[in-house]
């Protein structure tokens, strides 16, 4: 099959997030089970520093009643494996951010998406690009499906292409104030309820889930949050509506970046094995780098993501509070940013306590990678999740995690109970509430089994260690999706 994956991030060449990881990995694993396919995404200034060249083929988009021209220029990158267009455009791309800088969102955002979507469709005529399945992610693309189904279909080279929109997180819309319809160049008949407005906004996730021939989210148990409420964030009925075309398919992970046998940020290589002494070393060298007392005794709990409310940081903050005050002996690695506030309350915990907390806030994936597998605990508080990939990673390098018991954070971690000791399946900690009482009450439990039970924990670190994670079942069952659409009859427009 042929397969046009669009993006608008893809790790390594830019990144915020999860969305980066699985927009960085799935079309290799993708190819490696014998497609074709084409990655495009915007090029942003991150882009820049991978040789690329110019295709030297022009875009023409008219947006709001203006010409916009741009350009592809094509890259490879080992780490991706497969051909990449970046669509070039200065002014909307070559920005110190993806989406925003300081916190603050691009006015423009709206206008530089739809110029991203025209380019993208754009692109299947101007680089001759054969597609039988056009897959896109996020809001960020989610005009592509309307504009194939209503515009582009009906022109030669386009007729067959099917449309797979994947959710990676429906707390993002993309919703914008009603005037940009006319950025979008379609009639604003599509501006009703059923189609492309939501809250008399114009609204690009839901417009991506009405159009697009098949809907994709990123875990099973995600399918189920979000066609129910308060999970679907105003999406749900929208979602129920197209329930036979919605499935959950739980992400896999990049095991070449992320694997403790060969981690270039790590030093001591470790696996199942030597995973004891790895991860001590792992973890003393974690302690240096982070200013922390260097002791092989004492827990150490990491956690690494966004700071935003989704991510339960601040609940985080006030348990480590409690238990610093309460002279316990654990000692804390955080690394995130984002929102202002939640950094300044991180800083402050670090200062006042520097014996047991250590905050680095900032994007690194070095210390990620040192993070996750020096720690002994990985935390995620997560108030929704719609698959998380850390405690993925974690899991793999013997960091136990505990999380949240929401969204994809179900799927992937099995929780320890009588039934999952005994039969050996356990890898984690889940508890029920993101509040402070369940926070406490899953880190105490770890802790516990930590401290007094060193055997269990040894079988929590070895089953976490031999889950096979990697993208090649997922990206079946992706293959799978495309064939089931390619045979469904194009929708009624
Ligand atoms: P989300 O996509 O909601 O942010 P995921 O768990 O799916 O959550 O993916 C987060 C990705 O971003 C992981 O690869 C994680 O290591 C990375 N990440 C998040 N924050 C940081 C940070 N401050 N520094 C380095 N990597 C980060
Ligand atoms: C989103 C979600 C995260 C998921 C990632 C990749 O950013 O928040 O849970 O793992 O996308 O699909």
């Amino acid at each position: 099959m042929n397969i046009l994956f669009a993006s608008s991030e893809a790790a390594p060449l830019a990144k915020t997030g999860g969305l980066a990881d699985v927009c960085g990995a799935l079309p290799k694993a993708l190819a490696q089970l014998g497609h074709d396919v084409t990655l495009i995404m915007p090029a942003y200034r991150s882009t820049k520093k991978y040789p690329s060249e110019a295709t030297g083929v022009e875009l023409r988009v008219w947006i709001g009643g203006r010409e916009v021209r741009g350009t592809y220029r094509k890259c490879t990158v080992p780490e991706i494996g497969v051909p990449i267009y970046l669509v070039e455009h200065d002014s909307y791309f070559d920005r110190d951010g993806l989406y925003n800088t300081n916190n603050e969102d691009y006015r423009d955002n709206c206008e530089r998406f739809v110029f991203f979507s025209y380019a993208v469709l754009e692109a299947v005529r101007l680089l001759d690009l054969k597609v039988d399945i056009l897959h896109v992610n996020d809001w960020q693309t989610g005009l592509i499906p309307a504009l194939q189904s209503i515009y582009y279909r009906d022109f030669p080279g386009y007729e067959k292409i099917s449309t797979l929109f994947t959710i990676h997180n429906i707390a993002y819309q993309g919703a914008f104030p009603a005037a940009a319809m006319s950025l979008t160049g379609l009639h604003w008949k599509y501006f009703n309820w059923l189609q492309m407005e939501c809250y008399d906004h114009l609204n690009l996730l839901k417009t991506g889930i009405v159009f697009s021939d098949g809907i994709t989210t990123v875990s099973p148990n995600y399918v189920h949050e979000i066609t129910a409420t308060p999970g679907g964030c105003g999406l749900e009925g929208v979602l129920r509506n197209r329930r036979d075309v919605l499935w959950g398919i739980t992400n896999g992970i990049d095991t070449d970046e992320w694997n403790p046998e060969s981690d270039p940020f790590v030093e001591h290589h470790f696996s199942r094995e030597t995973r004891a002494e790895g991860k001590l070393q792992a973890k003393l060298a974690l302690q240096n780098q982070m200013n922390l007392p260097q002791r092989a005794d004492v827990p150490v709990v990491g956690m690494v993501g966004r700071l935003t409310e989704q991510k339960g940081f601040d609940l985080v903050v006030e348990m480590i509070c409690q238990k610093a005050f309460a002279g316990e002996d654990v000692q804390w690695v955080l690394l995130g940013s984002g929102d202002p506030i939640l950094e300044n309350r991180l800083r402050e915990l670090a200062a006042m306590h520097t014996q047991n907390v250590a905050v680095s806030i900032r994007y690194s994936n070095e210390l990620a990678h040192r993070i996750i597998a020096g720690s002994d605990i990985f935390l995620m508080p997560s108030r929704f999740e719609p698959c998380g990939l850390t405690q993925l990673y974690s899991m793999r390098y013997g960091t136990v995690p505990v999380v949240h018991s929401t969204g994809g954070l179900v799927d992937t971690v099995t929780d320890l109970t009588p039934e999952t000791e005994a039969d050996g399946t356990a890898t984690g900690v889940r508890f029920s509430n993101a509040d402070l009482q369940g926070i406490t009450w899953g880190v105490d439990h770890a802790l516990d089994i930590y401290r007094n039970r060193p055997e269990l924990w040894n079988q929590l670190q070895d089953t976490g260690m031999s889950l096979d994670m990697s993208w090649r079942q997922s990206a079946e069952k992706y293959v799978e999706l495309y064939r089931k659409i390619r045979r469904n009859r194009p929708r009624q427009k």
